[in-house]
């Protein structure tokens, strides 16, 4: 479904991400892990059309979108929940969510979809007249995935879900990803947590210093004896 081949990302003249490859079929999770400032974000970005890549390719369904704009990208079928939950705080949880659908044009489709979200995450339900930016940091994460979501991607990227949640929370965003996977849509999800990532994913990448330095399954991944001793704490 997408195939990223020899990504190059400058900032000025910072290389972020150096002639990076990596491909992800559809309906599966995959996970991509790493430390601080390797880059992870920016991969993102790049695919989502927020940052213009340097060189290098990325194929979604077959064609090359490293130079399209991040309109043309969501309508593609490609969305992005990004880091620190970016939701408009001054509009409610119900407009926030329509924010999400702002391409779509069937109304009917948008209030099942609105409906489903408000099935899975109750809290979202209750507060749906509620200012988004007075929530709690968990109700606003959700938020941010509910709004991912309502424009049915075909894939979604996830950008640090968990960061800064509570570990009850963190548990239910991570079931909630997992939902969002098996009902048929394709997942691309950047964490800290290595542990919890690698085991919820189907394939996961490692980067450092903006390369990728191992690829495998996340079961493969978990036992790795350099993942072992930098990202799981020995
Ligand atoms: N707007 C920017 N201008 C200049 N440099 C940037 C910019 N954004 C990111 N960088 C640099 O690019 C590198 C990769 O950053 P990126 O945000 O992709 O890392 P990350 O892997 O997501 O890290 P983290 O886990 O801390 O979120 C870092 O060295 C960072 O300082
Ligand atoms: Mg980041």
């Amino acid at each position: 479904m997408l195939e990223i081949s020899n990504l190059v990302c400058r900032y000025g003249k910072v290389e972020a991400i150096k002639g990076i490859s990596l491909s992800i079929k559809k309906g599966q999770l995959v996970a991509l892990i790493g430390a601080n400032g390797a880059g992870k974000s920016t991969t993102l970005r790049s695919i989502s059309g927020v940052l213009s890549p340097t060189s290098g390719r990325i194929m979604f369904e077959g064609q090359d979108i490293a130079r399209c704009s991040a309109r043309e990208i969501l309508m593609r079928g490609i969305a992005h929940c990004p880091e620190g939950r970016r939701i408009f705080p001054d509009m409610t949880v119900e407009e926030n969510l329509d924010m999400g659908a702002y391409l779509r044009s069937d109304i009917e489709g948008m209030n099942a979809d609105k409906d489903r979200i408000f099935t899975q995450f109750p809290r979202l339900a209750e507060r749906r007249r509620q200012v988004a930016g007075t929530m709690s940091g968990g109700e606003q994460q959700m938020l941010a995935i509910g709004r991912a979501i309502m424009s049915r991607p075909k894939l979604v990227m996830f950008d640090e879900p968990s960061l800064g949640l509570a570990p009850n929370i963190v548990e239910q965003v991570f079931e909630i990803i997992d939902g969002i996977r098996q009902a048929g849509t394709t997942v691309l999800m950047v964490e800290q947590n290595a542990y919890s990532a690698l085991d919820l994913c189907d394939h996961a990448y490692l980067m450092e210093a903006g390369s990728i330095v191992l690829s495998g399954k996340g079961s493969e991944l978990i036992d790795n004896d350099h993942i072992r001793q930098a990202y799981l704490g020995g």
